[in-house]
């Protein structure tokens, strides 16, 4: 697919980031299809999150993306999902390469600055969690 999905979190947003986060991804290429800034709930949160429930940071992971607003969009490019991840670096900052967004803004593993999807078929999932058909063009 040529489509993934992508949040910028709580600490991006707090700490002004999003406009040069959503101008490095427009600059490496990809296509904005979707884009809304909303908050999530605690019980959103806990859904979006739901497959890293057994995990022990998931109340940190659910209390921090629910801490504040977030942008989320559907983003476009060949390949989209294995190059927005290289794009965004290592989830933890500190071994993601240089130049990634990440490694960029990030703050730490817990609070690293944006979320890519991992598959095709999870990009599709999340995508619809935030957008009906009619907001995806
Ligand atoms: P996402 O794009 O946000 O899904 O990150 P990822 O795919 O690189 O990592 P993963 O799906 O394994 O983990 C989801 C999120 O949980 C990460 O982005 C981190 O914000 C958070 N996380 C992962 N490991 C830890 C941890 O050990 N401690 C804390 N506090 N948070 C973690
Ligand atoms: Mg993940």
């Amino acid at each position: 697919s040529n489509r993934t999905f992508t949040m910028i979190k709580p600490d991006a947003m707090k700490n002004g980031h999003a406009g040069a986060i959503l101008d490095r991804i427009i600059k490496e290429g990809f296509r904005v299809v979707s884009l809304k800034m909303t908050k999530l709930s605690k019980e959103k949160a806990g859904e979006f999150y739901a497959v890293h429930k057994e995990r022990p940071f998931y109340g940190e992971l659910v209390e921090f993306m629910s801490s504040g607003v977030i942008i989320a969009a559907i983003l476009e490019k060949p390949n989209a999902v294995a190059a927005f991840r290289t794009l965004i670096g290592a989830t933890n900052p500190a071994q993601a390469e240089a130049g990634t967004i990440r490694k960029l803004f990030a703050t730490s593993l817990g609070e690293n600055a944006i979320h890519g999807s991992d598959s095709d078929e999870n990009a599709a999932i999340e995508g619809n969690f935030f957008f009906s058909g009619l907001e995806q063009f």
